[in-house]
């Protein structure tokens, strides 16, 4: 197995009463797709926020490359070079794609301007085209609200904008589960593309067929923590026993 580059070593998250995570593992390599899978309510989404600092976990550990980290915010983990798509959309509804692309990190002009703090914003739709082009993105308009796209669109939006900033990591939390056929598979594409580049991608998905097309390795989850570890070879039984506790495992390779 190549260098792992963020792991998660017995997370343990408490929301009041429920035990989100209990003890929960989970390792990702450069260079590779890891599907994350378990029912509804497995803990995937919180592992996800816990390891993009969107959460604080109550016990456990994060390595970074090999080393404990302590991720006290998204924009933290962001300057480490982890990126997320979150389930519960994270876009600025009032803002166009570029200015999505680019929040929190916009460009600004050069000189005075600049240092007064204005934004180049021609520099930015400019490479915010590039960017979506790339990708194979197509919105309708560039310069309308995101708050105006379907659903489907924005998702393809908040997709881009991690694959674009992200050096490390980059986690999608059913990054598919609202697109049309053919957005999904440019969304694939991008995950491959990525992947290619060695930059190591999490992909928590409940289809199966698309875990098995694009997953090199697959991690399951349950009842908060993980309990099997397959390569893309395994068959869809094997998946759904580990996923639903027919097939008794214990964190096995
Ligand atoms: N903010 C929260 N407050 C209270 N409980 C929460 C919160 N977030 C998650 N939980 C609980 O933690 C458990 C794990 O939830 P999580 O969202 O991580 O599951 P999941 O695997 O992502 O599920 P799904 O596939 O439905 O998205 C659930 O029992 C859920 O109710
Ligand atoms: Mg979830």
């Amino acid at each position: 197995m190549p260098a792992v580059v963020l792991e998660a070593e017995g997370l343990v998250k408490r929301y009041g009463g429920v035990e989100a995570l209990r003890g929960a593992n989970f390792q990702v390599c450069a260079g590779e797709v890891v599907a994350l899978i378990g029912d509804n309510g497995a803990g995937k989404s919180t592992l996800v926020k816990c390891l993009s600092g969107a959460e604080q976990p109550d016990g456990g550990r994060i390595l970074l490359e090999g080393e404990p980290v302590r991720l006290a915010s998204p924009t933290a983990a962001r300057r480490l070079g982890v990126e997320t798509v979150y389930q519960d959309l994270a876009v600025a509804p009032d803002l166009d794609p570029a200015a999505n692309l680019f929040l929190g990190r916009e460009l600004v002009r050069r000189g005075l301007p600049g240092r007064l703090g204005m934004l180049d914003r021609r520099a930015m739709r400019t490479q915010a085209a590039e960017h979506f082009q790339r990708l194979g993105v197509i919105l309708p308009r560039a310069d309308i609200p995101i708050g105006s796209l379907s659903g489907g669109q924005r998702q393809t939006v908040a997709v881009a904008r991690a694959v674009m900033w992200a050096s490390k990591v980059v986690f999608m939390d059913e990054p598919t589960a609202a697109l049309g056929v053919v957005q999904r598979e440019r969304v694939l594409d991008v995950i491959r593309r990525v992947r290619d580049q060695g930059t190591a991608v999490v992909l928590i998905s409940h289809n199966m067929p698309e875990v098995r097309a694009v997953a090199d390795r697959i991690e399951v989850l349950r009842l908060g923590r993980r309990v099997a570890r397959f390569t893309s070879d395994a068959t869809l039984e094997q998946l759904v026993g580990a996923m639903t506790g027919a097939i008794e495992a214990e964190d096995v390779a």
